[in-house]
C-alpha cells in the first residue's frame, strides 16, 4: 500500500544552530494514520514540512517515507495559499473569507502532479494507493492517468462543503474530476458525502443513485461508477487506553494538578491554534463565568494548549494575537497570587504528556465552530479509564454525531455555552460516570483500526474499470515509466533514516 498525504508523519526542523532534527508532524491525520501504518507493509509519500531540496527516502518506525520537495514559492502558493487560504476556509463554512488566486491554483496543480509522479514511482504493479485530504484532490485522477493498474482511494479528513459554497470555486469542476479518478471516496460524515454527490450532479450533470456517482468514461468504455460514503475516523483506543493506565502517567497527572495548586476543577482545551476550533468563543464564555462570579481561581483553573499552526497565514497570525491578548486580559483581571485564571501553553507536547493532561482534567472543552471529526474529544474519553471527567462538545464537530452522551454546546451561543460548562462542572459523580462509560464504549467499538479496515475493504470491493483523463500525455506517461524503473532500483536500497 502507498499512502500519500501532504505531510509525512515526521517534520524536519532546523534548530537555531542550523542542525536538522525530526519531530512528529502536527494534526489529526498523522495521529490517526500512525497506528494504522504500524501494522502494515506500506510506504508514505509526503512533504517533510519545510522548503527544501529533495531528501532521500528513509525508514521510520518500519514505514518507508518518500519525501516530496516543495520550493519556497510552492509553500506560499500551494500550501499556505490554495490549501489553507482557499480550500480550508471554504470547506469550513467560510469562518474566515476564502481567497481565490490563479497563481495559487497553478501551484496546487503542479504540486499535485509532483505527488502523483512520486506515488507511481513507488507503487508496485496493482498496488493500493490511499490518498489523504484536501491538499491532494487532483491526485487520484493524475495517478489513474499515469498508472491505470493501481487501486486508488481518497479520504477527506475535513468537511466537504455544501454545493452553494463549493460552487464559488472557479476550479470546482477540476477538483470533482480529480477526485473521481479514485475508485472509492471516504468522508467523515454522511452530510459530507452527500455534499460531494450533490456537487457532481449540480455542477457536472452526473447521475447519482444512493451513494454512487455514474459518469461517462473514455470513448468506447462503459460508464464508470464511484462510491462516496461516510467512514468516520477515530483513535487507537487500545494503545491510548493502555498508555493511560500505566502508573507513570497517573503519577504525572497528579503532579500536573499539584503544580496548578490542586484546583477543585481543572478545565482543559487542546487544539491546533486554528480559527475553526472556537478558542475565542471558549475564552469568552470562561471570562464571563469569572465575571459573573460563577467560578474563580484558585478553586477553578483553565489550561489551554495551543499547538502552533500555519503561522505565516494571515488569519492564523491574527488569531494568535487575539487569543494571547485575551488570555493576558483575563489573567490581569482574575488571577490571584500563585494561581492564574488561564494557563496558556503554545507548544507541542509528547504523547505521554498529552495523555497525562487528559487524565488530570476534570472538564474537557471541545468547542469548534466546524470540525470534520475532532480526535481530541475521542482521545479524552479514551484516556478516562477511571470514568471521571466530563466532555463538553460542540455540535459542529464530526465527533458529536457519535458521542451523544457528551455535554453538548453551540459555541456561537455564549450564554448556552456558559450553562453547558456549568452543567458539566456541577453534574453529580454518577451522571458523569454513566456518560463517560457510554462514550468510551462508543470509541472502543469504533476505533481507528476499524476505520482503516472499513475504508480498505470498501476500496477493495470497488469495481476496477479502465479510465482515461486528459491530465497527461503519452510522452509524460513514458517519462514516468522510465522514472519508475529507476526509482524501483533506488528504493531497493532505501536507507535507514540518517541524520541529514
Ligand atoms: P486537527 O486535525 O484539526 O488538528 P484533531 O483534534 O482531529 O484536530 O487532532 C489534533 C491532534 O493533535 C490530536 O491527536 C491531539 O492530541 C494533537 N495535539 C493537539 N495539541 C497538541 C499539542 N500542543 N501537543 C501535541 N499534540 C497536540
Ligand atoms: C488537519 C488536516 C491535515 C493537516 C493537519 C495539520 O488535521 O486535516 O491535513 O496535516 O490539520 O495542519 P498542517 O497544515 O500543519 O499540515
Amino acid at each position: 500500500m502507498v499512502v500519500a498525504a501532504n505531510r509525512l508523519p515526521v517534520d524536519r526542523v532546523v534548530g537555531p544552530d542550523g542542525a536538522p532534527s525530526w519531530q512528529r508532524s502536527p494534526g489529526g491525520l498523522v495521529t490517526a494514520m500512525e497506528p494504522v501504518m504500524r501494522d502494515r507493509a506500506a510506504a508514505w509519500v509526503g512533504w517533510a514540512g519545510e522548503p527544501e531540496p529533495a531528501l532521500e527516502p528513509f525508514h521510520d518506525d518500519g514505514v518507508c517515507l518518500y519525501p516530496v520537495s516543495l520550493s519556497l514559492a510552492e509553500v506560499k502558493d500551494y500550501y499556505e495559499g490554495f490549501s489553507n487560504g482557499t480550500l480550508w476556509p471554504l470547506y469550513h463554512d467560510v469562518i474566515v473569507q476564502a481567497s481565490f488566486h490563479r497563481n495559487w491554483w497553478n501551484s496546487y496543480r503542479s504540486v499535485n502532479l509532483r505527488f502523483a509522479r512520486a506515488i507511481v514511482q513507488v507503487a508496485s504493479p496493482g498496488a493500493t494507493v490511499w490518498v489523504h485530504d484536501y491538499q491532494l484532490q487532483l491526485v487520484p485522477a493524475m495517478v489513474r492517468a499515469l498508472r491505470p493498474d493501481l487501486r486508488i482511494g481518497w479520504f477527506n479528513h475535513i468537511p466537504f462543503p455544501p454545493v452553494e459554497l463549493f460552487a464559488q470555486l472557479p476550479w470546482r469542476r477540476s477538483l470533482v474530476e480529480g477526485l473521481l479518478g479514485a475508485d472509492f471516496l471516504g468522508f467523515q460524515q454522511t452530510a459530507d458525502a452527500e455534499n460531494f454527490l450533490r456537487a457532481c450532479r449540480r455542477l457536472l450533470g452526473m447521475s447519482i443513485k444512493g451513494d454512487t456517482v455514474t459518469f461517462a468514461s473514455a470513448a468506447g468504455q462503459p460508464p464508470r461508477t464511484v462510491r462516496a460514503s461516510a467512514i468516520p475516523i477515530s483513535v487507537d483506543f487500545k494503545g491510548l487506553d493502555a498508555l493511560a493506565r500505566t502508573p507513570g502517567i497517573g503519577a504525572r497527572a497528579e503532579q500536573i494538578r499539584a503544580s496548578l495548586g490542586n484546583p477543585e476543577v481543572l478545565m482543559l482545551g487542546v487544539d491546533r491554534l486554528d480559527y475553526t476550533k472556537g478558542i475565542r468563543h471558549r475564552l469568552k464564555a470562561y471570562e464571563e463565568l469569572l465575571q459573573d462570579g460563577a467560578i474563580s481561581p484558585p478553586t477553578v483553573t483553565f489550561v489551554q494548549l495551543a499547538l502552533p499552526s500555519r503561522e505565516r497565514v494571515g488569519p492564523y497570525r491574527l488569531l494568535r494575537e487575539e487569543v494571547e491578548r485575551t488570555v493576558g486580559r483575563i489573567n490581569g483581571e482574575y488571577s490571584v497570587l500563585g494561581s492564574d485564571a488561564v494557563h496558556y501553553l503554545h507548544h507541542s507536547y509528547p504523547r505521554a504528556e498529552m495523555v497525562a493532561m487528559f487524565l488530570a482534567a476534570d472538564i474537557m472543552l471541545v468547542t469548534p465552530l466546524r470540525d470534520g471529526m475532532n480526535l481530541v474529544a475521542k482521545e479524552y474519553v479514551t484516556c478516562r479509564h477511571d470514568l471521571r471527567g466530563a466532555l463538553v462538545l460542540s455540535e459542529f464537530t464530526g465527533a458529536w454525531h457519535e458521542l451523544h452522551q457528551a455535554f453538548t454546546c453551540n459555541p456561537h451561543d455564549i450564554e448556552g455555552l456558559k450553562q453547558t460548562i456549568m452543567s458539566a462542572v456541577t453534574a453529580p459523580e454518577d451522571d458523569r460516570r454513566r456518560r463517560m462509560k457510554a462514550l468510551r464504549r462508543q470509541v472502543a467499538h469504533h476505533d481507528v483500526q476499524r476505520w482503516a479496515s472499513v475504508f480498505l475493504d470498501s476500496l477493495a470491493s470497488a469495481p476496477l474499470k479502465p479510465y482515461r483523463t486528459t491530465v497527461s500525455s503519452e510522452r509524460e506517461r513514458r517519462a514516468v515509466q522510465r522514472a519508475q524503473r529507476a526509482n524501483l532500483r533506488a528504493s531497493d536500497t532505501a536507507s535507514e533514516r540518517v541524520s541529514p
